[in-house]
């Protein structure tokens, strides 16, 4: 007879918290750290999660409904559920990175976000999850950019997110995690002591006979040269002079003549920059705040929503992110406005705790967490929450 451990950890988990704890248990502290981020004092990341759980709900205890949709079109693509992969950089958090979320994401019928700062190529993984956005920020001259959106248009990708909402705060109260220039012999032998006590993340990686690569490819330059290492990227980056609001219309023009696919503007966190982006012609916006990694201050993205959704959300679609941890979550910001939100770091814990299956696991949770709301508010469909359907406290909203 074979003996079977006991104790042996159920690589499932029920909520978003519980992927959290083990990827803390598994990655390395400056990749942890990486991942929680947030700037300044933290005031925003706090609030992002905060705010969710300030409104409340109030349910029936019968006439409920036995059958409850959740399926919606975002940007003319049928999602099973209502929420998006928001593009992140995860480098070294699992050696798929990228292509690991993408799988997941069309496995899962929804759509995937991938950042101009990935690990992973957009051609690689616009064939693992061919639903694929590709997000730039405003980096390099307009040539390099227009070559950028070629090369994605190219792979396939199926329309552009700009994420405008930097501004390059530098620190923060808890110590900032160090990430090395390049992954080399010398800093290997250097950050040992941080990942020695790390034995899985290590056996991930060493199984590929990989070292985590903190490189762009998605920023290589067209001639076949080498990818930036992630510092080169984020310098070209800081040295680029920001965008005006007829830069936001060259970009959505340009990649609508390249590929004809929508234009979301991310980063949006004021009614009159919405309406700006409406006369840009984009075609959503993502209410956010870059998941508290911007001015720290900034109000949680679920209290700008309403404000911005009221004001252009017959004429654009309005997505959002920042906080999601649960379905309830996901419920209270379609109530509020939102045609679909997208996620980040819950899918990154889900990534860090078991690569694609983890991240299949935390829109599974999503999923549940959302049915669970329709059940217990008696709808039918996603279609039907409105704020009335939540008890929102006075003064939440900001504008
Ligand atoms: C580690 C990390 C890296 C990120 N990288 C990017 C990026 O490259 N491009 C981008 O548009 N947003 C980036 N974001 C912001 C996310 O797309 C998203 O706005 C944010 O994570 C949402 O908040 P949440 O993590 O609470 O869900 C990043 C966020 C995190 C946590």
């Amino acid at each position: 007879m074979k003996f079977e451990n006991p104790w042996k950890q159920n690589p499932w988990f029920e909520s978003v918290a519980v992927a959290q704890q083990r990827a803390r248990k598994r990655l390395p502290k400056p990749v942890y750290g990486a991942l929680v981020a947030g700037s300044e004092r933290g005031q925003t990341i706090a609030d992002n999660q905060a705010a969710f759980a300030e409104i409340g709900v109030l349910p029936h205890v019968a006439g409920h409904q036995a059958d409850r949709s959740m399926t919606r079109t975002v940007l003319g693509h049928e999602v099973s559920l209502p929420v998006l992969i928001s593009p992140t950089g995860v480098q070294a958090v699992h050696p798929d990175g990228e292509v690991a979320v993408a799988r997941a994401a069309n496995a899962r019928g929804t759509l995937m976000g991938l950042s101009n700062f990935a690990s992973k190529s957009v051609e690689e993984v616009v064939e693992a999850c061919p639903r694929t956005f590709f997000q730039m920020y405003w980096t390099g001259d307009r040539d390099v950019m227009v070559q950028r959106m070629e090369r994605a248009h190219k792979a396939g990708a199926i329309g552009l997110i700009a994420t405008l909402d930097w501004s390059f705060s530098m620190g923060r109260d808890w110590g900032s995690p160090e990430i090395p220039e390049k992954v080399d012999l010398k800093t290997m032998v250097r950050m040992a002591p941080k990942v020695a006590t790390k034995p899985r993340w290590l056996y991930q990686f060493g199984r590929t006979g990989q070292i985590p690569d903190l490189t762009a490819p998605n920023l290589a330059p067209p001639d076949g040269g080498p990818a930036p290492t992630f510092f080169g990227a984020y310098y070209e980056w800081m040295t680029t002079p920001p965008p005006s609001w007829e830069d936001v219309a060259w970009m959505r023009a340009t990649w609508g003549e390249i590929s004809g696919t929508p234009f979301v503007l991310k980063g949006v966190s004021r009614v009159d920059d919405a309406r700006r982006a409406v006369d840009a012609g984009v075609a959503a916006i993502s209410v956010s705040n870059h998941g508290g990694n911007n001015l720290d201050g900034t109000p949680a993205a679920i209290r700008l929503l309403n404000p911005i959704a009221r004001a252009v959300g017959d004429e654009i679609e309005v997505l959002m992110d920042g906080g999601v941890r649960r379905g309830s979550d996901v419920a209270k910001a379609l109530a509020l406005g939102a045609r679909a939100v997208l996620i980040g770091r819950a899918y990154l814990w889900g990534l860090a705790a078991n690569g694609q299956a983890g991240v299949e696991n935390v829109l599974d949770v999503l999923r549940g967490g959302l049915d669970s709301a329709l059940l217990g508010l008696g709808l039918s469909s996603i279609d039907e929450l409105t704020p009335e359907t939540l008890l929102v406290p006075e003064g939440f909203h900001r504008s």
